[in-house]
């Protein structure tokens, strides 16, 4: 079966990156000078996904304004002759069919995927983080509904990310030895180092089966009080093949302040008309000077 929906959990309170995403949703924070979340969106349309679910929340607003139309925008560039800005503001209203609902309270990632039940119906979706960016030559979703095509069963997308940061992710336990894609055994949210078995971490990518929406359902609060898609994705391995995929492709958590910069500095330094200026700024940049 083709993935058709996507799914992408936007309502969460971003306390990691406060003061800014007090009153500015996270997932509207710029990589250069795109809104994170477009990426998402755009990484979710090259894999031939057409209807997309934002789940957000309060102060969320700025994330269904930027997908609108702009009708007065429109006039002055046309007036203007701004042809080229015209032309891609338009192009990010028309990128997907793009559906919200509103997770009325951030009681977790798990949580905010239950809210999409109705949305998604009998089908296998994707699941991609609003404040994920992956850069890859493949949009990793696309590698997974490849993945997904081949095994038909729930593929979550991951790396190994170091022993010492196993605590912030959920981390996948295997009987299989390492490859592209293994069965999972059990999943734990946040273990300790000690606690985890590998260092393999689910990165915000997900494609999964329907069954999930009956065990969030009953899926208690788990890790930080929140109701945990890990948990529940335990649950369903312990039902019926979960596969790890490890994707190719660097992967940046907007979410988080060092991993906002390292984005910014990657997509920057891959563009044509930036990248000269911020070299030279950078080489000749004297923190000591002033
Ligand atoms: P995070 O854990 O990164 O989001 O969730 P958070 O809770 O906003 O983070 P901090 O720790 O307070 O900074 C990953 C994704 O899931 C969404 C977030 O918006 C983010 O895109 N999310 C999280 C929800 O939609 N609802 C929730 O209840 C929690």
């Amino acid at each position: 079966m083709q993935v058709k929906k996507a799914v992408i959990p936007a309502a969460g309170l971003g306390t990691r990156f406060l003061p800014v995403s007090k009153a500015l949703p996270k997932e509207m924070l710029p990589i250069v000078d795109k809104p994170t979340i477009q990426y998402v969106i755009e990484e979710a349309v090259a894999a031939g996904i057409e209807d997309i679910l934002i789940i957000t929340g309060r102060n969320k607003q700025a994330i269904e304004d930027h997908f609108d139309r702009s009708i007065e925008l429109e006039l002055v560039l046309r007036q203007k002759n701004k042809n080229d800005d015209l032309k891609n503001m338009q192009q990010i209203s028309d990128l997907a069919n793009i559906f919200y609902i509103r997770q009325k309270e951030p009681l977790g990632l798990g949580h905010a995927v239950l809210c999409a039940r109705q949305f998604i119906g009998n089908e296998p979706f994707a699941v991609l983080l609003g404040d994920d960016v992956i850069h890859a030559r493949v949009p990793c979703i696309g590698q997974m509904a490849e993945v997904y095509s081949q095994k038909g069963n729930t593929v979550l997308g991951v790396q190994q990310v170091g022993w010492e940061n196993i605590h912030k992710y959920g981390a996948v336990e295997s009987d299989e030895n390492p490859g592209s894609a293994v069965r999972v055994k059990r999943l734990t949210e946040k273990p300790s180092r000690e606690e985890a078995k590998s260092d393999l971490a689910v990165l915000g990518r997900y494609i999964i089966d329907p069954d999930i929406f009956s065990i969030l359902e009953n899926t208690a609060p788990g890790s930080g009080g929140e109701i945990q898609l890990t948990d529940a994705l335990n649950t369903l391995a312990g039902r019926q093949p979960v596969w790890a995929y490890t994707f190719e492709g660097r992967r940046y958590d907007v979410g988080d302040r060092l991993g906002f910069l390292e984005a910014t500095i990657e997509f920057a330094l891959r563009r044509e008309d930036l990248a000269p200026g911020l070299k030279a700024f950078l080489a000749d940049l004297k923190l000591d000077q002033f």
